[in-house]
């Protein structure tokens, strides 16, 4: 068995593929990867364990200073600043922000930067098309492109490989290009990255879905999974996301009739799953984050008439700040308390627990809200500032110096268990993640998807 040279490609190699794994387990096969944020930088990680020969590419130049020194710049990701510090120095890794002359250095390129929509809830493929015009730049015969990014369906053929094509002056057939979804998410990025979910991988055409499924099986311990084409694969991961939020849409929509049934829906939920189609999630007061807001847009965008339950979800969803506010306006009238100068502390803004990232955080339609109808906001939240939403900053630590007519809870963060509720004069709480037990205080407390106090007082939470 010959060995494959160093720098050669791998799409419509004649060298065995078992030459071929060597190359890329040995590093011949040099890797770029472009995008060195939250799942970049794990992602360019596993690549450089893998196969030695990595760089990643980054428009931002002190995240590359701070990789070159052997430094993470994401935070709360287990093992990965050890990994990054180890690579780096054993110069298996290198950052650049030089993207064109590291495209044509290398033979394999894996895309993870940003996709975001816009206003309109349109697809922003800007950086993607960036990156893939700097990409076809290098692109040599043999090359394979890889998108990780999460995308519309039908981008990898009608975005990016026109993009490809136009900038390299090669055709489809001389190069390969697969959709290859990033499926983990934050938090444990390495772990799932290397053996949580199968990988789905598939290419434009079978020759990239080979390569593609010859890479990810060296990269994780779990199964790699072979789909029909790139368009199925980019289906795959947009699916997944809109599961999810049609899915919460459904128990957020349960959750709303609570009082009119005069159940806790959370229990009905949790006994309802207990059946094994069914798999409701929970209800709370939204959903945020740079995915499952964002992504069924992707779709709905590419088939509009076809979509009404997906956009009813996406309504159901966006409409749960408000219901909190109801039930807030609701508890204040109880106590004859008028919204208008009420003092309200919102607990958390970021739109996950123990995560300090906030795009589409239900806290920000809150708080709006709350100001428009004349409240006084107050925040506090242990990861982030919460003065970029227009709320006064309040210390975590010193939470109870203050009394308040009102809070809401957005955010579960852990840190919100030590407060010491009774040190606050009597309140309405409504608890938007069901998060907290103040039964044995005297505060009004509605819990989203439970309902009023006196349901907690009589169902499961809290025992
Ligand atoms: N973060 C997650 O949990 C997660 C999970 C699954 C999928 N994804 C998908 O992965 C992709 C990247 O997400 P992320 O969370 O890592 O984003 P991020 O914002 O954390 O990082 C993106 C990085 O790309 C860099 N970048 C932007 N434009 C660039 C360009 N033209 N050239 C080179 N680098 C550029 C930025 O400087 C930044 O460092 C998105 O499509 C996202 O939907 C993210």
């Amino acid at each position: 068995m010959s060995s494959i040279p160093r720098g050669i490609g791998l799409y419509g190699s004649e060298y065995s593929t078992q030459a071929q794994r060597i190359g890329l387990t040995s590093g011949a096969v040099p890797i770029a990867i472009y995008g060195l944020g939250k799942m970049g930088l794990p992602l360019a990680s596993v690549y450089a364990e893998m196969s030695g020969n990595v760089t990643g590419v980054d428009i931002d130049e002190d995240v590359v200073r701070m990789i070159n020194r052997g430094e993470c710049h994401i935070d709360g990701e287990p093992g990965l600043p050890e990994l990054v510090s180890e690579q780096v120095e054993r110069g298996r890794f290198e950052a650049s922000s030089d993207s064109r002359k590291v495209a044509k250095d290398s033979s394999v390129h894996v895309v993870i930067v940003p996709t975001l929509i816009n206003e309109e809830h349109e697809a922003d493929l800007g950086a993607l098309e960036s990156v893939c015009a700097d990409v076809g730049s290098g692109l040599d015969p043999g090359d394979l492109v890889i998108i990780e990014c999460t995308v519309p369906p039908r981008t990898c053929e009608e975005v990016v490989m026109p993009i490809l094509e136009r900038e390299s002056g090669l055709s489809r057939g001389e190069f390969g290009l697969a959709f290859c979804p990033e499926r983990t998410s934050s938090g444990k990025a390495l772990y799932k990255l290397r053996e949580a979910h199968p990988k789905i991988v598939g290419g434009i055409d079978d020759e990239s879905t080979r390569i593609a499924e010859m890479i990810y099986g060296e990269i994780t311990n779990n199964d790699v999974i072979p789909v029909s084409d790139a368009t199925t694969a980019e289906a795959v991961k947009v699916f997944e996301g809109l599961y999810r939020d049609v899915n919460i849409g459904l128990a957020n929509e349960l959750g709303r009739v609570t009082d009119s049934l005069g159940i806790d829906t959370t229990e009905a939920i949790e006994a309802a799953n207990t059946q094994s189609y069914c798999n409701i999630h929970t209800p709370g007061i939204g959903v945020g984050g740079h995915c499952i807001p964002y992504y069924p847009y992707f779709f709905m965008q590419q088939v509009p008439e076809q979509t009404p339950l997906i956009q009813t979800a996406r309504d159901v969803n966006d409409s749960m700040p408000g219901f909190a506010v109801e039930k807030l306006l609701d508890g204040l009238s109880r106590r004859h308390t008028d919204i208008d100068g009420a003092k309200v502390l919102v607990l958390g803004v970021t739109y996950r627990a123990g995560v300090a990232e906030t795009r589409a955080t239900p806290a920000a339609p809150l708080i709006e809200e709350l100001q428009g109808l004349g409240a006084d906001v107050y925040a506090t939240d242990p990861l982030v500032d919460v003065t970029e939403f227009g709320a006064a900053s309040v210390d975590l630590e010193n939470v109870t110096d203050d009394d308040y007519d009102a809070a809401v809870l957005v955010t579960a963060h852990e840190q919100f268990q030590n407060i010491d509720w009774n040190e606050f004069a009597d309140m309405i709480v409504v608890d938007g993640r069901q998060a907290l037990d103040l039964s044995d205080t005297d505060h009004y407390v509605y819990t989203i998807g439970v309902g009023p106090g006196e349901m907690r007082e009589k169902g499961r939470v809290g025992q």
